[in-house]
């Protein structure tokens, strides 16, 4: 793999990401078997969080202890990202004591900041703006359910955000056709929809209704993210219609693939019964973060 950070999807060419496909497929294959996995011995992983986390957390810190590797966590009461010191003095410092940065925080901007700055890889844990590393693990997990990526229907019932964004950029290199079904006002941002264009379907509609029938995936996410707990309120009266339930799942294939990258608001975005229920792939995704994290650790680290 040529890239040095991973910030974003679309910074991986279709090789590179079938390359991170196929070790991540690997490693999952091998913890599953028992085999040794201790590819990153000594090498110790950077966790700066300015935004709470399971997943994230814990998936990044378990794949290092897994491949005999160490993570350090920095909470947002530890370092005080630019509160306490700038983002430049971090990303030196901590290039010189870890091995690879993994960071969570608000603006975009901070983890550009980051990379631009850190002598070693760094990792975008999610931002206001993306989150790659779940986009990694949401496409293996569709591979898995679907062998296929290339024509697959990725249809997303919510907010365009965070992890739409991410997913944008993952369908346009895998070709996999992108529906996002929300309210108006809430539509991805359109440089990444137009660079995505470039490559691939997307398809933009205000109601879920005409986005379900041929979906083989349907995701959704929270409809108020991290950092915007004051207009939540707001937002949940605008996306009335757009709740994947029981009723909206009859109307997509008898096999299509449920999917949410976690935490999830039973009495808004999802009903606890289809994220429960038998076309839910919603726990493996979870499980995937650390697979796909792991081969992306080991392939910027060991590059
Ligand atoms: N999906 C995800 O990133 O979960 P956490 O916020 O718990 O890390
Ligand atoms: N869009 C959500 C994703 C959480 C993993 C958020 O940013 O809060």
């Amino acid at each position: 793999m040529n890239i040095e950070n991973f910030v974003s999807v679309n910074q991986l060419s279709n090789d590179e990401f079938w390359e991170l496909m196929a070790l991540a497929r690997n490693l999952k294959q091998d913890l599953r078997a028992g085999k040794s996995q201790l590819i990153l011995q000594e090498k110790t992983l950077g966790m700066v969080f300015l935004k709470p986390s399971l997943r994230t957390r814990v998936s990044f810190e378990v794949g290092m202890t897994q491949m005999g590797g160490h993570a350090v966590y920095l909470g947002p009461d530890d370092i005080k990202l630019g509160e306490r010191e700038t983002t430049e003095d971090i990303a030196i410092v901590l290039s010189r004591y870890v091995n690879v940065i993994m960071a969570r925080v608000f603006d975009h901007r901070t983890i550009e900041g980051l990379a631009e700055h850190a002598s070693v890889p760094v990792i975008n844990g999610l931002t206001d703006f993306l989150h790659p590393c779940q986009a990694l693990a949401d496409f293996f997990t569709i591979y898995e359910a679907k062998r296929e990526l290339e024509g697959i229907n990725l249809t997303f019932v919510g907010d365009g955000n965070n992890v739409a964004h991410s997913l944008i950029y993952a369908s346009a290199i895998a070709g996999a056709n992108f529906t996002i079904a929300c309210p108006e006002g809430f539509e991805p941002d359109e440089a990444v929809v137009e660079e995505a264009r470039k490559s691939t379907e997307v398809n933009i509609l205000h109601d879920p209704a005409e986005a379900l029938g041929d979906a083989d995936v349907i995701y959704t996410d929270v409809w108020a993210s991290m950092g915007e707990e004051d207009i939540a309120g707001e937002k949940k009266s605008r996306f009335d219609g757009f709740r994947v339930d029981e009723e909206m799942i009859k109307k997509a294939k008898d096999d299509v693939a449920v999917m949410h990258c976690l935490p999830a608001h039973y009495d808004e975005e999802i009903a606890q019964s289809v994220a429960h229920g038998p076309n839910s792939v919603i726990f493996e995704q979870a499980e995937n973060r650390m697979h796909a994290q792991k081969a992306l650790i080991a392939l910027l680290v060991n590059n």
